[in-house]
């Protein structure tokens, strides 16, 4: 299909990233069981809550244009989490390993999402459409927020990790 307007990108990118929403809710709750770290333990438990009102947020970003809810397929985010399912198995007998691979495939859902987020919020600030600017808006922030978490937790990871490949 073609896309020949402002909006008609705009509502393929929001498509796109609420079935990316839908496709890493499903990987964290996948990787909840195989964590170790009771950090990262705690941040998948939060942010699995608020993905679930992320995708909430969506659907009224939809209402609010009149349209209903649609995902688009994310290649994106499927590829993001075929990486992180391959790391997690590779690293599934080292658990301090697997924590960290966690982190590292969560990190990089979340940027991929903030960059999904910043260029949805610029068009719909663009478009005038102030409620769904909001809504957005609450969403980057919460990515911003666990990307700002896991960054702050990778160095104790990091060095679990290390320290177990030194006694193995
Ligand atoms: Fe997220």
């Amino acid at each position: 299909m073609s896309i020949n307007t402002l909006e008609e990108k705009f509502m393929h990118g929001l498509g796109d990233i609420y079935d990316a929403e839908h496709q890493f809710l499903k990987a964290m709750e996948q990787m909840r069981p195989q964590a170790t770290s009771e950090t990262v333990k705690m941040m998948l438990d939060q942010h699995i809550t608020e993905t679930e009102g992320q995708i909430k947020n969506l659907e009224q970003a939809f209402e609010a244009l009149g349209e209903s809810a649609e995902r688009v397929k994310c290649k994106g985010a499927a590829g993001i989490v075929s990486e992180g399912q391959e790391l997690t198995k590779e690293t599934a007998d080292n658990p301090n390993l697997l924590d960290l691979a966690i982190a590292s495939a969560s990190s990089k859902v979340e940027h991929y999402e903030i960059s999904c987020y910043r260029g949805l919020i610029a068009a719909a600030q663009q478009m005038n459409q102030p409620q769904v600017v909001q809504l957005l808006t609450k969403n980057l922030q919460q990515e911003e927020l666990t990307a700002q978490k896991i960054e702050q937790n990778t160095p104790t990871l990091l060095q679990k990790a290390m320290n177990r490949a030194a006694s193995a």
